[in-house]
């Protein structure tokens, strides 16, 4: 069965469902662990909850970057993974990483890429007055969501939207597209 290390910052809701899915039967995938460089993540008590590998690697208690990023490299290795699906994993890569799992690390992004990249991608949409908005799915590359394009969904943004309503919007979206996109990999892995 394929196999996914999750790696989250926050909230969660994007692990939840996936996590939903899966214990559903509609997602034939096995969750490995949930990663978070955050200790207080909601994400790790939800992990937790569901019985699966909750791993905090708090970022301010490293010595350096070098040394959280080492960390984070051995604990995913020693997962296994044949994806790592970022869920709200609010830190970059680092080259190393990238380079040991092409095609392997999956984000999502609550803007159709290239569109609003980076930080608050629903208040940049918003801000620039798009009347359509979504999320992507993609691979991860070295920069700041650039990596090659697997799916996008799209939003209306509707008028008297708040960056609230339409982040609402995209993340039911995002829920939606994740599972699909990773169910998917699971039938491609089995040609
Ligand atoms: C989502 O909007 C996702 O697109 C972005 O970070 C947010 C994470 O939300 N990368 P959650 O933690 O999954 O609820």
């Amino acid at each position: 069965m394929m196999r996914i290390a999750v790696l989250a910052s926050g909230r969660g809701s994007n692990f939840q469902a996936i996590l939903e899915r899966v214990q559903s039967g509609a997602l034939p995938i096995e969750i490995a662990a949930l990663i978070s460089d955050n200790p207080k993540a909601a994400a790790l008590a939800i992990a937790a909850k569901a019985g699966i590998p909750a791993i905090p690697l708090n970022y301010p208690s490293f010595d350096s970057p070098g040394a959280y990023r080492q960390a984070l490299a051995e604990t995913v290795a020693a997962l296994r993974p044949d994806y790592i699906v970022l869920a709200g994993y609010m830190r970059i890569l680092d080259s190393q990483m990238v380079a040991a799992y092409p095609r392997r690390i999956l984000n999502i992004h609550p803007s159709l890429l290239p569109a609003f990249p980076g930080l608050h991608g629903q208040r940049q949409a918003l801000e620039y007055g798009v009347k359509i908005s979504g999320c992507t799915v993609h691979y991860v590359d070295e920069g700041m969501d650039t990596g090659e394009i697997i799916a996008q969904r799209a939003v209306p943004v509707c008028p008297g939207d708040t960056e609230e309503t339409l982040a609402a919007r995209i993340l039911r979206a995002e829920h939606a597209l994740y599972s699909e996109v990773l169910l998917s990999l699971t039938r491609t892995a089995k040609e």
